[in-house]
């Protein structure tokens, strides 16, 4: 009996203007839109293969090599509208497999700590959904398969692009105006680079879907975030992508990391997802910017410890230098980082 198979990578996608708060949680439509950079295909990624056959007699996912369920509303969503795209496509043409009725056995793999606050949802749903749609051979745009994604996690369907990407959040109640759609493609700005500090892989005690609906009931400062912050910074950062302007984006998306956190304590009882360290990253790349007069290093951190630095090509050499002179100090690390810390670090990196 035939087996047809397909396989995809999706990358993880960063957000720098961050989705928090759902309107409508089975269809995942969010109270705010957002922007993010996909790594590249090699980095943090996703590979997901499936198959499907007339033989198979139940749906299946294996997740880094153990048996999960997929039993989930968002996992259903999705295979459900893929089925239904791939059922019309048959209707229409006689010659094609029936494989809208069959069942998929999916494989996925993640290369980085799953559910860790790096966005394995964000490159888990994007590849099963790309992967299931490549197998169905649907012919669907890249944007309204985003709009798939979007069911199985929010954050998804910005990977199902490359480069940077918005998210506009829409605003019909189907969800069909919610969709990711193209800022710029990653050869606009080549020159931007994306650093994971890896604080903790553990998983995360307060999973996204959770966290975010605890803080739309119970903050308000979540309110002036959405209503008074987000939609003018999303304008600006879309800006800042457009002009390749790097010191109005890593001020945007630094100030916005800080907002979400700051919802998060706001929500109550509160959620704390960054730790020390994070904190201690976060003070180390303003004192970075302030040793070197000019913005070099941006950080974002999702919900999780774990810090995503943003920084341009040029800037490599010196930043890795001195976070890793950062590091190997341990003895300094707890401590505040003097102009004559800073000052002993540039005649380092002067001889
Ligand atoms: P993260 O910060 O890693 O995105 P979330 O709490 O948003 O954490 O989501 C983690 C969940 O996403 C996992 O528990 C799992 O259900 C789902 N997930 C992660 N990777 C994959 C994958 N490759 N395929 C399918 N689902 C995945
Ligand atoms: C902090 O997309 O993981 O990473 O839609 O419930 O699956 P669900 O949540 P998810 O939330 C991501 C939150 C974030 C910010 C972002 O990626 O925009
Ligand atoms: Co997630």
């Amino acid at each position: 009996m035939s087996v047809y198979t397909a396989s995809t990578t999706a990358p993880v996608n960063i957000a720098t203007l961050k989705y928090w708060g759902k309107r409508d949680k089975t269809l995942n439509l969010p109270t705010n839109s957002s922007i993010s950079v996909t790594l590249a295909q090699d980095d943090l990624r996703t590979l997901t293969s499936v198959a499907t056959s007339k033989s198979f007699s139940e749906d299946q996912l294996w997740l880094n090599g153990k048996l999960e369920s997929l039993e989930s509303e968002r996992t259903q969503h999705c295979l459900q509208d893929l089925r239904n795209l791939r059922a019309k496509l048959e209707s229409g043409d006689s010659s094609l497999p029936p494989m809208s009725t069959w069942k998929l056995h999916i494989v996925s793999e993640n290369n980085f700590p799953t559910a860790a606050g790096l966005a394995s949802s964000a490159a888990g749903f994007a590849a099963l959904v790309v992967a299931i749609a490549k197998l169905y051979q649907l012919p669907e745009s890249a944007s309204e398969i985003s709009k798939i994604a979007r069911k199985g996690s929010g954050s998804a369907c910005r990977s199902v692009f490359g480069g940077y990407v918005a998210w506009e959040m829409g605003s019909e109640a189907d969800g069909s105006d919610s969709k990711a759609v193209e800022v710029a493609p990653q050869s606009h700005w080549p020159e931007m680079k994306a650093a994971i500090l890896v604080v903790s892989a553990a998983k995360k005690d307060t999973p996204s879907t959770s966290g975010m609906q605890h803080t739309v009931t119970t903050s308000d400062l979540f309110q002036q975030r959405i209503h008074n912050v987000v939609p003018q910074r999303f304008e600006e950062m879309k800006k800042s992508i457009q002009d390749r302007d790097f010191d109005l984006f890593a001020e945007l998306t630094m100030r916005d990391s800080n907002s979400f956190h700051a919802t998060c304590l706001d929500s109550y009882p509160p959620i704390f997802y960054m730790n020390d360290t994070s904190r201690q990253i976060v003070k180390l790349c303003h004192q970075i910017n302030e040793f070197f007069n000019k913005t070099i290093v941006a950080y974002t951190f999702d919900a999780g410890p774990n810090a995503v630095l943003y920084y341009l090509q040029e800037n490599e050499t010196k930043l890795m230098a001195f976070i890793h002179q950062v590091f190997q100090r341990n003895s300094g690390w707890e401590s505040k980082f003097s102009k004559q810390d800073l000052a002993a670090f540039d005649s380092y990196f002067a001889n």
